[in-house]
């Protein structure tokens, strides 16, 4: 038996915060009755309802692809772009998967999908400090001045980025461009590239390295593989630094 908010949550509807807001507004049902007592508990075998839609209670499964470009990191798109699932979908993948954050068109590498809303929301919230490692291959001879104030955090439209992990990796004289490694915590849209941008080092190229402790090494570009359990529960720890209890079904690999 798990408490009804969390259940909601992990459902990837919304977070658990949203989840309590809506219990108490009388907008969630179990097994046709609302409910607005928080400390509810359900099983799988209840039915469970938030605003007129019942959530699915599939097993959990989760995914590391690497990401190729020229594809949408989204489930489907209206203009009928290619979408990050198609990859898995092509392959037998029938559950309600979507992807961790966002990888933009051109962007490659390492992006984890899953039906797990819980794990997902834990891994984008940036006080959870999940590291995104990223390869950079900008215009131009990078300084140290430069890998400063990308360190220190940059100024953008209407946000300071945070302290960053910034390296220079090597520096291509004949075609003026330089390759850098940045790990951040954040996940603002397009965050790499305007953060260089704002350093006079517009991107040519991003490949995300590493999604935590997940890489993408023997994949190649549009494949993926499962993520193990051991691994799951690691990602758990690292967002929350708690071993988790989880007693609801994870599909066995
Ligand atoms: N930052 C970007 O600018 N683009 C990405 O795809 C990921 C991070």
């Amino acid at each position: 038996m798990e408490r009804l908010q969390k259940v909601i949550a992990r459902s990837g509807v919304t977070s658990r915060r949203k989840a309590e807001a809506l219990i108490l507004a009388g907008k969630v049902k179990v097994n046709s009755k609302v409910v607005t007592e928080l400390g509810t508990k359900v099983s799988s075998k209840d039915t469970v309802e938030v605003e007129g839609i019942i959530i699915e209670n599939e097993p959990k499964v989760y995914y590391i692809i690497n990401k190729p470009a020229g594809c949408i990191s989204a489930v489907s798109d209206d203009l009928n772009r290619r979408v990050v699932v198609d990859y898995l979908r092509k392959k037998g993948v029938t559950e309600r998967i979507f992807p961790v954050g966002r990888l933009d068109y051109d962007t490659t590498g390492a992006l984890i999908l899953t039906n797990d809303g819980e794990l997902a929301n834990l891994l984008m919230h940036p006080k959870n400090e999940i590291d995104k490692v990223y390869l950079v291959r900008c215009q131009g001879i990078v300084n140290s001045d430069v890998i400063r104030k990308l360190r220190s955090g940059i100024k953008l439209a209407n946000y300071i980025t945070q302290k960053a992990q910034v390296d220079l990796i090597s520096i291509d004289k004949k075609n003026k461009s330089s390759q850098v490694r940045i790990t951040i915590h954040e996940g603002k849209y397009h965050q790499v590239k305007l953060m260089f941008e704002a350093v006079g080092h517009p991107v040519k190229k991003l490949r995300r390295e590493r999604y935590a402790f997940l890489d993408v090494h023997g994949l190649k570009p549009g494949e993926f593989r499962r993520i193990k359990i051991h691994e799951v529960k690691q990602l758990f720890v690292l967002a929350t630094h708690k071993v988790p209890k989880r007693n609801y079904k994870i599909r066995r690999y």
